[in-house]
């Protein structure tokens, strides 16, 4: 490790999440401590059910804890009202969802100008920010097309764009690689190297490819919600 101290982004304690309709019960987090600083990747992996995607749904603000304490760069954010919820989110946070989710509509570049437009404090001119962006991910040649005309590892690489769109120090993936062939699967994982090294995003990153988890900076295994193990 670098002499240089890594700055904590994110850090949960003790969160659970339990979800209840009729008379079923579902404990999915049972108790998860998390540490998340700057320009790390972290791999979560574990079986299907034990939790991977909820702890990111909180993670991102997307979904509250029923129980335990959520800081993004100190601030506590599970007591937060939703509007300066939502402003967190796009702030500090990009999502990356096994679905690509662009909008149908737009061009690529359209789709990465998007968040810039909406932020509360542009920090960039949106389309000077897109095509830097989508320039740097191998994808100039792609600005003008729409989702329906990119496969589906540049539609990957578009959204991992489009989440970092606003510079937000932590990018959450949930399984991003999921719904893609070896190679497209091997360019997204490229390009989430790539935010690390050149952006100093710290990456988080829920996966069953072991060559992911294999070249991340550290590996937590999720079973029944609670981390069980970590390398
Ligand atoms: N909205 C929900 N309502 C009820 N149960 C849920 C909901 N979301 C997830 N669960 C349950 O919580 C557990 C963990 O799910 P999930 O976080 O999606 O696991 P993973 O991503 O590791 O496959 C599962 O038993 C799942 O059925
Ligand atoms: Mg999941």
């Amino acid at each position: 490790m670098a002499m240089t101290e890594n700055k904590v982004i994110m850090q949960g304690t003790g969160l659970t999440k339990t979800f209840s309709s009729g008379d079923l019960v579902v404990e999915a987090l049972r108790g998860v401590d998390v540490t998340i600083s700057r320009g790390e990747v972290v791999a979560i992996i574990g079986p299907s059910g034990s939790g991977k995607s909820t702890l990111m749904g909180i993670l991102g603000g997307l979904d509250s804890p029923t129980s335990g304490n959520l800081q993004v760069e100190g601030i506590d954010i599970t007591t937060m009202g939703e509007n300066r919820l939502a402003e967190i989110r796009n702030d500090y946070i990009g999502f990356v969802f096994q679905q690509f989710n662009l909008m149908p509509t737009l061009t690529a570049l359209e789709n990465v100008a998007l968040p810039v437009q909406f932020s509360s404090k542009p920090k960039f001119n949106p389309r000077q920010r897109a095509t830097d962006l989508l320039t740097r991910f191998g994808l100039d040649g792609r600005l003008r097309n729409r989702p329906a005309q990119l496969s589906g590892g540049e539609q990957q690489r578009v959204a991992i764009a489009r989440a970092l769109a606003n510079d937000p120090p932590l990018l959450l993936c949930d399984e991003p690689t999921g719904a893609l062939d070896t190679e497209n699967g091997d360019l997204v994982m490229e390009t989430l190297f790539q935010a690390q090294r050149d952006l100093n995003t710290a990456v988080v990153i829920v996966t069953h490819d072991p060559r992911i988890a294999e070249r991340a900076d550290r590996r937590l295994v999720m079973t029944d919600g609670r981390f069980v193990d970590q390398s």
